[in-house]
């Protein structure tokens, strides 16, 4: 964690506490009382250092604390006063609250005012509507009430979405730099690698969907490492669907951006050749799991680490029924980590363009492809997870609409819904490309008749139209 982060950490963790201890006495002191007075001193005092001479605004989105714009990171101790706050918030029908720079001319009254309007708010029928008549009323123009909305607020969504893709790129130079450094035969350390899977951790809980759709970045030449990044993202999503802690999910980051890191020592010839194979280059392809094992260990990282990492390229070519490669020749179970990165490394390599076929699987037909070697190849309960967590037609997916239109899929507001997903309307942009314009949601009824206002009539592999799914993801932050 960076000095910024901890230091935010810090401030927003005595924000939140201040709050909350403000607004339980308020309920049962008169304002003369000495623990009302304290606590309210002490919640203008954090306010004006947190807001360093600007507004401060907080928000409460998707079950986290924003403040400044800035996902606030808890501390385990501070989790179950942030929980009863969490309620505080949507009780009040507020999506956060904004005090403007004027807030510090407010007196010691105007802060007992604001604390009372808020305590009341939540007996009023329509409370926001109520607290800023009040407000008003109080002569506390200092403060804003920012009301709970469907839509995200557009900063945290930008904000999201740029370091999502910073990220990504950042993992990508990261992969190719240890590779690079492995086959060169110097020293790699993977603290870099480690930071970033934390980020991705932090995004993947927060936003699924967007990661998934990240996961559908290509790159011809760089195959490998692109590969490798979409790797570590589908199996930490599916490891975050099973439950996994958060310090697996980081290692899975890690097995993921490192399970093909034996594919350094195959020559690039093998690797984009466009026909069959011969036996002799087989043999160097079915080497690269145990050559990988061999450079992670060589990886300048702890004992423990190195031993969970090597999982990755060790396991992500055996099959459920133990074959596959590397041969075992011992009876074995199969590892979790290795059950995971088998299903997101066959599901990216049948989805991504490849020299040796031509043209890629769209995601639903790789989906069914893997289906078809259930309990054969892939763990059953993992891949019946991972293709509930893909829905019938991956984010990613072009769907062409019965009203003639194509649809890139980008989301599924309803967990109920799984197979109406949500799509950006592709248009033609007068240039011989594709543009997003507007967003629908399949899900949607027609009101007289009941029925949905578009069918899908088929599925279209995104390469078909020259278009890399994610830059559409990723547009607004671009
Ligand atoms: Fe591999
Ligand atoms: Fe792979």
């Amino acid at each position: 964690m960076s000095a910024q982060d901890s230091e935010l950490m810090e401030l927003g963790g005595k924000f939140i506490k201040a709050f909350h201890h403000m607004s339980h006495p308020v309920r049962i002191h008169q304002e003369n009382n000495q623990l009302m007075k304290e606590c309210i001193a002490q919640f203008g005092k954090v306010l004006a250092q947190m807001a360093g001479g600007e507004e401060l605004e907080i928000l409460l989105w998707r079950g986290r604390f924003f403040l400044q714009g800035e996902k606030l990171l808890y501390r385990r101790e501070t989790f179950p006063l942030i929980n009863e706050m969490m309620e505080y918030f949507p009780q009040r029908g507020l999506q956060g609250l904004r005090f403007l720079p004027t807030f510090r001319k407010a007196s010691f009254k105007d802060f007992i005012i604001f604390a009372r309007l808020l305590d009341e708010a939540a007996m009023q029928e329509d409370p926001p509507s109520w607290l800023e008549r009040q407000l008003a009323d109080n002569g506390l123009q200092w403060l804003e009430i920012l009301r709970e909305m469907d839509d995200i607020p557009p900063d945290i969504e930008l904000r999201r979405k740029e370091k999502a893709k910073q990220t990504y790129l950042q993992a990508l130079t990261t992969v190719k730099e240890v590779a690079q450094k492995v086959s060169q035969r110097s020293v790699a350390g993977i603290r870099k690698a480690r930071r970033l899977a934390q980020t991705m951790v932090d995004l993947v809980l927060e936003d699924e969907t967007l990661m998934l759709g990240l996961s559908t970045i290509r790159d011809y030449d760089d195959y490998t490492y692109t590969h490798s990044v979409n790797v570590a993202l589908l199996s930490m999503s599916l490891g975050r669907r099973i439950g996994l802690s958060q310090a697996f999910l980081e290692q899975l980051a890690i097995c993921g951006m490192f399970h093909d890191l034996g594919k350094v020592e195959v020559p690039k010839d093998i690797i984009t050749k466009p026909d069959m194979l011969d036996t002799g280059e087989w043999e160097h392809i079915r080497r690269h799991p145990l050559i990988g094992v061999h450079r992670v260990l060589r990886l300048h990282a702890s004992r423990d680490m190195r031993s969970r990492v090597v999982l990755g390229p060790f396991g992500h070519h055996l099959n459920y029924d133990l074959s596959g490669y590397p041969r075992l020749h011992f009876t074995e179970t199969l590892t979790l980590f290795g059950k995971i990165l088998r299903i997101a490394d066959t599901y990216d390599a049948l989805t991504a363009e490849r020299a040796y076929r031509p043209r890629s699987f769209s995601p639903d037909e790789a989906l069914r492809m893997m289906w078809e070697r259930v309990g054969v190849e892939y763990d059953p309960v993992l891949l019946k997870t991972f293709i509930n967590m893909m829905g019938l037609y991956p984010v990613g997916t072009v769907l062409k609409l019965d009203s003639g239109e194509l649809g890139l899929v980008v989301d599924y507001p309803s967990e109920s819904e799984r197979t109406r997903p949500q799509v950006l309307l592709l248009v033609d942009d007068g240039q011989g490309s594709l543009r997003g314009s507007e967003m629908l949601n399949l899900a949607d009824r027609d009101q007289k008749t009941g029925s949905y206002e578009r069918q899908i009539v088929k599925c279209l592999h995104p390469s078909v139209l020259g278009i890399q799914p994610s830059e559409f993801f990723l547009q607004e932050a671009s």
